[in-house]
């Protein structure tokens, strides 16, 4: 067996369901471009490294990145970016030297705001699939917001519930630490998400709490219309809870785009899985 180099991510059954949706939007999304002049380019923010240990079969199964270069009809170029060097050295030993794919390591944020999104220009016939995929508060508000208004692109986003939970969205609000509200602010965009992540109690004081905090619904549905009305995606169906085995949601996808059609299809995946 080849040794590894470094210790793949683990991932649970949700994070392979994600792929194989993601796959076959993939698909789909490519050929509908067949016999247009559009160029159309996958991004993918927070790639990994290309190959992941399954938790439920105990063997090593693709990443994103390596999924997309398989869709057919192809991308015109791949756009693959992590923080994690080992990552992203990793990934490049999978994708050779092909010229069409573009490997960066460093914040995604920063990479996608500066360089990449201003250069997808809808003017210029060009469009994009753009997965978004952090473990949890890793992206900013920015990113999303220029992915909706360059109005070229289709957005995948892993909602990361989990972590909004563990570390930004408490009962007690008063004893979040700040870091968590300041992650939480960045994705958001602003701190529009206290007003949907908490509510007044009725009862005034509630266990000595003004606030209550709401269930995932409530801020799920306010990063939805956010998606719309601030972003400008016109089409953001209602995502996909991605549950565990005890059944706890560990994030939500999100699929956001300015196609009917992009919706039609995304919203028939998304039934087979829901
Ligand atoms: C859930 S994994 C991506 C999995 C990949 N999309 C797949 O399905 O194969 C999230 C990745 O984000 C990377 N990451 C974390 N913070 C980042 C940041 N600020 N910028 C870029 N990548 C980041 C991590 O190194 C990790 O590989």
């Amino acid at each position: 067996m080849t040794p590894v180099p470094f210790k793949f991510d683990e991932v649970g059954y949700w994070s392979e369901l994600k792929l194989e949706i993601v796959e076959k939007y993939g698909s789909a999304y490519t050929t509908a471009f067949k016999n247009t002049r559009l160029k159309k380019y996958y991004i993918d923010g927070l790639c990994g490294a290309g190959v992941h240990f399954s938790k439920k079969t105990a063997t090593q199964v693709e990443g994103s990145p390596s999924r997309a270069l398989k869709i057919f009809p192809p991308f015109d170029a791949y756009y693959f970016i992590d923080i994690d060097e080992e990552k992203t050295s990793y990934l490049q030993t999978i994708c050779g030297n092909r010229s069409d794919v573009h490997i960066h390591t460093g914040d995604s944020t920063e990479y996608l705001t500066k360089e990449l999104l201003p250069k997808i220009q809808f003017k210029n016939y060009e469009r994009a699939l753009c997965l978004l995929d952090p473990y949890g508060l890793h992206i900013d508000w920015e990113v999303m917001y220029r992915a909706g208004q360059s109005k070229a692109i289709d957005m995948f986003l892993n909602f990361p519930v989990m972590d909004m939970n563990r570390n930004a969205i408490w009962k007690n609000p008063g004893r979040v630490p700040q870091d968590g509200i300041e992650r939480m602010t960045k994705f958001w965009g602003d701190e529009s998400w206290k007003q949907a992540a908490y509510a007044k109690s009725p009862q005034g004081s509630f266990f000595g709490h003004e606030m209550v905090k709401q269930g995932n619904d409530d801020i799920v549905a306010a990063f939805r219309q956010r998606l719309k009305k601030v972003a400008g995606f016109k089409f953001v169906p209602e995502p996909l809870p991605m549950r565990n085995s005890t059944n706890a949601v560990v994030y939500y996808l999100f699929f956001a785009s300015q196609k009917p059609v992009a919706e039609k299809i995304i919203s028939d995946i998304f039934r087979k899985y829901r």
